[in-house]
């Protein structure tokens, strides 16, 4: 996997700090065990459907909470999007924001309806008043919150918020991701972060900006202030990628917590360019409540080519060896429609064109549609693919790496 701007050459700090986490491998050893027990036995790599399901794990699967998020031209991303992650145990936020039409909204909103199973589980919502999100600016981190507090608001029952773009995709099956994690301690975060700014000093920390899409209701870019700001000493500069995966715990903290330090942070970051980039790493970083929480991955798959662009770099076909092999669980950045999307929908989620991906929530036993009956959503059919997520997070989660890299100030 991409390590991107993780730090990787600091001694292990072999110091006072209490194992936190000592626990997680055991749960990870059993969990590896029990993925291998149902390989050998009766889980063969692309299970036929009329195989008797195994159960997955005794107690009941998490459930995840996902804002997808995308902008004009977007709705058939976010639906395909969505018809890869969907699982009905889970819930979805779809974030159109106001850069596309109102008609685009509309559409989307009706495509979903219009799918029986999303339909059924009410667990997708589209925000029917979205903001403007830009990238350049900060109302990309505003959009980012919004999306995270309707979620707090639909449900009390998810643990984890996943925040992916239209131009990410899944690299495991709904039912992998949700077995591997339902062996997680549920205060853990991965978000990739690191504290050497580099070029990020010049172009992101220390310029001021105003996003205009905050207050102005036609569209406009973002703008530079001629002066440039030091960098804080009140608290410590952590940055980082986009997609993070947070904790439900960490979530309430940022929107509903008593505790200022959010609220500081998000005024702070209010005129700083991609601000969410970096907010979530600071608040995870500058808080002794949650820094032993973080870890330092964000669970995607990306290329960080060439330093001072704004994004990773786009993913296509010739990329599918490395994308999987890595055992990451979602891929950052593929173009509209490329060729590995199908590549991953036939050999990774098994899942058909404008279709669901298949999961042991699905009893159909029509070639077309898998998931046109339903049965119980507890029972989970992992692959392949968790046993090499799970390999993942257990090197992340291992003694010589977990605290190792967790909010080093370089
Ligand atoms: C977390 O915060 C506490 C208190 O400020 C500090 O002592 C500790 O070193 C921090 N841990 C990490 C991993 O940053
Ligand atoms: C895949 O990974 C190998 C080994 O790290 C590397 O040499 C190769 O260039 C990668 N392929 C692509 C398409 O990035
Ligand atoms: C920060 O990153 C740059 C570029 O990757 C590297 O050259 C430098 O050594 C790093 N600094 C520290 C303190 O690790």
């Amino acid at each position: 996997m991409q390590p991107s701007a993780a730090a990787h050459h600091h001694p292990p700090a072999k110091d006072s700090r209490i194992n936190f986490y000592g626990p997680i491998l055991l749960f990870l050893a059993a969990l590896l065990l029990f993925v291998s027990l149902s390989f050998s036995s009766s889980a063969p790599p692309a299970p036929p459907r009329s195989d008797p399901l195994p159960v997955s794990s005794s107690s009941p699967p998490p459930s995840l909470a996902y804002l997808l998020s995308g902008s004009e031209g977007d709705v058939s991303r976010l639906l395909r999007l969505l018809h890869a992650v969907y699982h009905p145990r889970n819930l979805y936020v779809l974030h159109l924001d106001l850069a596309a039409p109102q008609d685009q909204r509309v559409r989307l909103a009706r495509s979903v309806q219009a799918v029986p199973a999303f339909h059924r589980h009410r667990n997708v919502h589209v925000v029917g008043r979205p903001g403007r999100a830009d990238p350049r600016g900060s109302s990309a981190l505003a959009a980012a919150l919004h999306g995270a507090a309707l979620l707090l608001r639909i449900s009390d029952g998810w643990s984890w918020f996943l925040n992916l773009q239209a131009s990410d995709y899944p690299l495991v099956p709904q039912d992998d991701l949700l077995h591997v994690f339902s062996f997680l301690p549920e205060d853990l975060n991965f978000v990739q972060h690191t504290s050497n700014l580099t070029w990020r000093e010049t172009h992101r920390m220390k310029p001021i900006i105003v996003d205009p899409s905050l207050h102005l209701s036609l569209k406009e870019g973002v703008f530079y202030a001629s002066q440039k700001r030091e960098l804080p000493n009140a608290f410590r500069l952590f940055t980082g990628s986009a997609s993070v995966i947070l904790s439900r715990k960490f979530v309430e903290y940022c929107i509903l917590g008593t505790d200022n330090l959010p609220r500081t942070l998000l005024m702070y970051h209010a005129n700083t360019p991609s601000s969410h980039m970096n907010y979530f790493q600071t608040v995870l970083c500058n808080s002794p409540a949650f820094n032993k929480t973080i870890v330092n991955h964000h669970l995607h798959y990306e290329i960080w080519d060439t330093p001072l662009r704004r994004d990773p770099k786009a993913l296509n076909l010739k990329d599918f060896e490395n994308m999987t092999e890595s055992g990451a669980a979602f891929a950052t950045r593929i173009p509209k429609d490329d060729a590995v999307l199908n590549r991953i929908d036939r050999e990774v989620l098994n899942r058909a064109p404008g279709q669901i991906t298949p999961g042991g929530w699905c009893l159909g036993a029509s070639d077309t549609d898998a998931c046109s009956v339903w049965g119980n959503s507890d029972i989970l059919r992992p692959g392949p693919r968790a046993m090499k997520l799970t390999k993942v997070i257990e090197d992340l989660l291992s003694d010589g790496n977990f605290q190792t890299y967790q909010c080093i100030w370089e």
